[in-house]
């Protein structure tokens, strides 16, 4: 039996191929459950056995960042889709290049968001509000006040069981490791403080304050922004074991010389995404559609590799000119119009 979506079951991971029958499954106990998501490590598996209402959440997450990759990506070359015939997250990915380095950037944010946002509506045993936020500046004031996003949780979480994949130790897991830790950042820079007034009729002088988190799409603008400026970076040996450092050091931009948490970074140069090829997990562009006029990555020229387009014209009817009587009836006439579609060749 398949469940839910097969976007899910094949774009990252075989983790969640099982999940979406998890309601399904919920009675058969979490155990048994937790040895039906394929491809989970030990470690994970013993993770889902004592938190099972978080993988509700891990797969929510999944889900949330699947989506917002998509729409980030949709008029690139790559899109951010699944690849047929290919099960395993790290097939997906051969290439340790950009893209890898946001779709694993964004999962990662995904889990942790979904997890801080559960925890929030309470539905994650042992996580409640951010008891840290507490106190504040009365002379300046304010004080923490209500129910602050508890982040810490949500990374707490996701650092273990999204980075509990990477095992190898080898210059591929530790960029795997960098991005996911970029992702968690990156839920945690785009935290809201938000204030509410108190005071004699809203004077505001006192402002309680909490902590919330923006919708994921911002986080997705933000991470799509760190990926224009993704870092290249190679392996390295420091003392008894390897790290990553840039694998070109700019000299003219100062601040931008150390490598920062914050940063994607990728270890290979991204293939072209034209051509189709199951083997590195790449559809090609062959059949999108593209749009004559742009000159940018959605446009003709770009999106189709130069091999040309196929345009399809139709001829759409809808209702035009519409006139409302008193009273009460609408009536509008027909019109015709010539669309025209082009696909890439
Ligand atoms: C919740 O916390 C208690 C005490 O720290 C622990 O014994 C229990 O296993 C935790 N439950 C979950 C679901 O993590
Ligand atoms: C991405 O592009 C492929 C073809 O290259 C297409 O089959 C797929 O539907 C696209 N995915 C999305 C989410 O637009
Ligand atoms: C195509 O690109 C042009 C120029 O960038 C833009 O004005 C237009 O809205 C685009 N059309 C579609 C259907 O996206």
């Amino acid at each position: 039996m398949r469940c839910g979506p097969g976007l899910l079951s094949v774009i990252w991971l075989i983790v969640f191929s099982g999940f979406w029958c998890f309601s399904s499954v919920v009675a058969i106990g979490a155990h048994t459950l937790c040895k039906r998501f394929l491809g989970l490590t030990r470690k994970q598996q013993q993770m889902c056995a004592r938190n099972p209402e978080v993988m509700f959440a891990v797969g929510g997450g999944a889900q949330v960042a699947i989506k917002e990759c998509q729409e980030q990506f949709k008029n690139q070359r790559w899109n951010c889709s699944e690849t047929p015939g290919k099960k395993a997250f790290g097939y997906v990915f051969p290439i340790g290049s950009r893209e890898a380095a946001f779709a694993y950037g964004i999962w990662s944010a995904g889990v942790t968001h979904t997890i801080t946002q559960e925890c929030s509506k309470g539905k994650i045993p042992n996580c409640s509000c951010d008891t840290t936020k507490k106190g504040g500046s009365e002379s300046q004031g304010w004080r923490w006040g209500g129910c602050s996003a508890n982040v810490d949780f949500g990374v707490n979480f996701a650092k273990k069981f999204v980075d509990a994949r990477e095992v190898e130790g080898d210059a591929r897991s530790l960029m795997n490791l960098h991005n996911n830790r970029a992702g968690r950042k990156a839920v945690e820079t785009n935290v809201i403080t938000t204030c509410k007034c108190h005071g004699v009729s809203g004077s505001c002088t006192l402002r309680t304050c909490w902590q919330t988190l923006p919708p994921f799409r911002e986080i997705g603008n933000y991470l799509k922004f760190r990926f224009e400026e993704a870092r290249h970076v190679k392996p390295v040996r420091a003392k008894n074991r390897k790290k990553l450092a840039l694998k070109i050091k700019s000299v003219n931009h100062l601040k931008k010389k150390k490598l920062k948490p914050s940063d994607l970074v990728y270890l290979s140069d991204s293939p072209n995404y034209c051509d189709y090829n199951p083997e590195l997990g790449i559809h090609g562009t062959v059949g999108r559609q593209c749009n004559k006029t742009s000159n940018g990555a959605d446009g003709c020229r770009i999106l189709c590799c130069g091999r040309g387009y196929n345009t399809v014209v139709s001829v759409v009817k809808r209702q035009c000119e519409c006139k409302f009587h008193w009273c009460c009836s609408v009536t509008c006439k027909v019109c015709t119009e010539r669309v025209e579609e082009h696909y890439c060749k």
